[in-house]
């Protein structure tokens, strides 16, 4: 598969900020699956200074840690702060994993018009930590060590990072009409190469993506 390398962060987050515009602008009522982390920080931003017309877009985000005494490492926290106070959003079309509303539904996030992604050093797409089924639909997840000491940067120690999530799973992501895949840094680009372009595997959960026909992969380092 081809990785679209860009010049810098700031064109990956530009570039892909005028995808997810041109969908808002061709369908307002779009479904968009939303990651958080540090990659996306940067599109967040962009997405923000287009000042689109979020109104009736429905948002699913991937995942969320399964603890509630931590918000500020939530990832509703995150979305908040990055997006979702600075568009006009409504608030009844943003849906989480976890939601009591919805979950367990087999419904959460299908069929999205959009879906963006990071990638972990392991090779996850939202939690679907290797070894995932790619069969998997939304569900509690025990987190990988790797993930664990790679998320710790966010929270004051390791054992601060809750241990388990609720994410959605590879076979809701893979329903999506369009995906995009966006990594950031030298660290990423190896496990983001073996993703693309080495065996289809479960032990490497992004290299389902293989098997999509609609995918555009960007990284810069
Ligand atoms: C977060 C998510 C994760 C991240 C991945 C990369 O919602 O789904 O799969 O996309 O861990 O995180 P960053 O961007 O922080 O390197």
């Amino acid at each position: 598969m081809e990785i679209k390398i860009q010049k810098d962060y700031s064109e990956l987050s530009s570039t892909v900020a005028d995808i997810v515009k041109h969908q808002i602008q061709r369908k307002p009522n779009s479904r968009l699956i939303l990651p958080t982390g540090s990659t996306p920080i940067g599109l967040y931003k962009e997405l923000v200074n287009r000042k689109l017309n979020w109104k009736k877009v429905e948002t699913f985000n991937l995942d969320e840690y399964l603890d509630n005494t931590i918000w500020e490492q939530s990832y509703r926290y995150f979305m908040d702060e990055n997006l979702f106070k600075h568009i006009n959003i409504d608030d009844d079309n943003i849906y989480f994993p976890g939601d009591t509303a919805i979950w367990p539904e087999m419904s959460y996030g299908e069929n999205a018009d959009l879906c963006i992604l990071g990638i972990g050093t392991n090779g996850h797409i939202a939690f679907n930590e290797p070894g995932s089924s790619f069969d998997s639909e939304t569900r509690v997840v025990d987190l990988d060590e790797q993930t664990i000491e790679d998320n710790s940067r966010f929270f004051d120690s390791v054992d601060d990072v809750p241990k388990q999530a609720i994410t959605m799973g590879l076979k809701t992501i893979m329903k999506s009409k369009k995906i995009v895949l966006i990594a950031n840094g030298v660290h990423k680009y190896k496990i983001l190469n073996v993703a693309m372009n080495g065996g289809v595997t479960e032990k490497v959960p992004a290299s389902i993506l293989q098997k999509h026909n609609n995918v555009e992969v960007f990284y810069c380092d």
